[in-house]
């Protein structure tokens, strides 16, 4: 769907949307078209259990005294409910109500006393919303398309303030091409998303200036990434990382920002096997990279004015003939050996020399990592919130006031010595588990952190947020690219020149 925007002209044909406020009160469009009603918009309303709270909605099919076909009448709530995620949220509503109800759909945008948005800024973020609302995966529904194809294509907002509303939602609509991206991405399945083909996507961001990378399986044996390689080599599909670079700092040696994404392809747990119920999910375990990818997409589609890196270590987790057995023992780049007790635990060590190898060659001024790395994070914090685990009090806030900002919220563990000893390993420098049977996500963090240095690092534990069974107004059921639209904001509000 692409929105337009234009006048606030209440249209005379077609369906449209008009806005009231709790307590039944009209705005002027709703006014407007009361009158040519004749009065029967608010008979209507009156007749229905409708008040125009937040989120609830009338429709009206052919109304008497116009030629429109159908009006949509949608609470916005008390003025101070007019934000910016409640516009957004409207706008998806919107959207998913109107997908088969025709090919466009006319949103009118009232100003509202007493909140603090312009018209303007509610017209942008009803488009944005409406936009990740249309996010579809249905590439493999070779049947079913016709029908259940949505018709809706256009979405008018109409608003004063037309060439700021454009304006605002310019970057928008860049950063949802990047969670698009990301959706796709998480969503294929493992037979077609593999090392290779998955490093294929992420060369596609050259075409928007974005400098990629693609190390394969010799370049990292010499850089002796013992710990990623060791993950990948029970699968017939050789590792790779990508390293993608956007330089977009008006100082062009201003230090880089990175994001590091673990890619799993798919993750059966090698030879310590996963049990075969809802192993299927495994597919997304490349979320953190797909993360990264999309973020990049983002950044470099809205031209940020920043100098970004990301690195996303690919392999896929199989058992076979040559895969990795419990009890082995590998030395990561940074040298530091590691006992694998269970193989299933593969997310840290291919974190572990992507963290490392980021820190050595490009001495960013942070570096933020996300992984779908732990299921433990889900009894933790179900599928509401993502973990964040930091050695640095400056980040951890940016990314958790970000994320509460785009309603991609975070919840901040503790870390410390108590749990670093934990991995601590009688035959070798580590062991990738503890062994014990509490603090899972915590100790996994503590691992990653032996691979960080004094870099200011966090770690995004997204398990549990990163796919959903359950539609949101703005995210619809599967790949949520959750931490595409969290990270770009941070890098808006923090990191860009202005
Ligand atoms: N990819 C999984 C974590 C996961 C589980 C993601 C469920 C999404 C949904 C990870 O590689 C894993 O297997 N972790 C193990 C660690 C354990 C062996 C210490 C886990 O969480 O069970
Ligand atoms: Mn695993
Ligand atoms: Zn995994």
């Amino acid at each position: 769907m692409k929105p337009t925007f234009a006048n606030p002209v209440l249209p005379k044909t077609g369906t449209v949307v008009v806005p009231i406020l709790d307590g039944r009160k009209l705005l002027a469009s709703a006014k407007n078209l009361d009158k040519q009603m004749k009065g029967g918009l608010m008979r209507a309303i009156k007749a229905s259990q409708f008040k125009g709270s937040k989120g609830h909605s009338l429709h009206l099919l052919a109304p008497a005294g116009t030629k429109l076909d159908r009006v949509m009448v949608v609470g916005l709530g008390k003025p101070t409910d007019v934000t910016d995620s409640a516009m957004q949220a409207m706008g998806g509503r919107i959207y998913t109500a109107l997908a088969s109800k025709g090919k466009t759909a006319s949103v009118l945008i009232d100003s509202v006393e007493k909140s603090k948005m312009s018209p303007a800024r509610m017209a942008a973020e009803v488009a944005y919303g409406g936009r990740l609302a249309s996010y579809r995966f249905d590439k493999y529904r070779t049947k079913a398309r016709r029908h259940n194809k949505p018709t809706l294509k256009t979405v008018k907002v109409l608003s004063s303030g037309t060439a700021q509303a454009r304006k605002l939602y310019r970057d928008m609509d860049k950063v949802a091409d990047g969670v698009f991206f990301t959706r796709d991405l998480v969503s294929e399945p493992s037979n077609v998303l593999y090392p290779e083909t998955l490093a294929a996507e992420a060369k596609k961001l050259a075409k928007l200036g974005v400098k990629v990378e693609v190390l394969g399986e010799a370049r990292m044996r010499k850089l002796g990434m013992g710990a990623l390689l060791g993950v990948g080599q029970g699968s017939v599909h050789e590792p790779k990382l990508v390293v993608m670079q956007w330089n977009g700092a008006p100082k062009s040696k201003e230090k880089p920002i990175a994001f590091v994404g673990k890619g799993v392809t798919f993750d059966t747990g090698g030879i310590s096997i996963k049990p075969s119920g809802g192993m299927e999910d495994m597919k997304w375990d490349m979320a953190g990279s797909g993360v990264v990818i999309g973020l990049m997409k983002a950044l470099a589609g809205r031209k940020a004015k920043v100098n970004a890196v990301a690195v996303v270590g690919l392999v896929e987790n199989m058992p076979g003939g040559n895969a990795q057995r419990p009890g082995d023992i590998v030395t990561s780049m940074s040298g530091q050996t590691i006992e694998v007790l269970n193989t299933d635990a593969e997310g840290r060590l291919v974190l572990a020399d992507a963290l490392w190898y980021t820190k050595e060659r490009f001495k960013p001024k942070f570096m933020v990592n996300l992984a779908t790395l732990t299921g433990a994070i889900i009894v933790c914090l179900g599928n509401e919130r993502a973990g964040l685990f930091s050695n640095n009090d400056v980040l951890s806030k940016r990314l958790s006031d970000a994320g509460d900002a785009v309603s991609e919220q975070l919840w901040r563990f503790p870390m410390g010595d108590v749990y670093d000893k934990m991995i601590n390993c009688d035959i070798a420098d580590m062991k990738n588990i503890s062994g014990g049977r509490g603090a899972g996500s915590i100790t996994a963090a503590q691992f990653l952190k032996r691979f960080v240095g004094t870099t200011p690092w966090a770690h995004l534990d997204i398990a549990g947020v990163t796919w959903s069974n359950k539609a949101k107004p703005t995210v619809p059921k599967g790949g949520t690219a959750f931490g595409v639209r969290l990270l770009d904001r941070m890098v808006k509000d923090y990191y860009e020149a202005k």
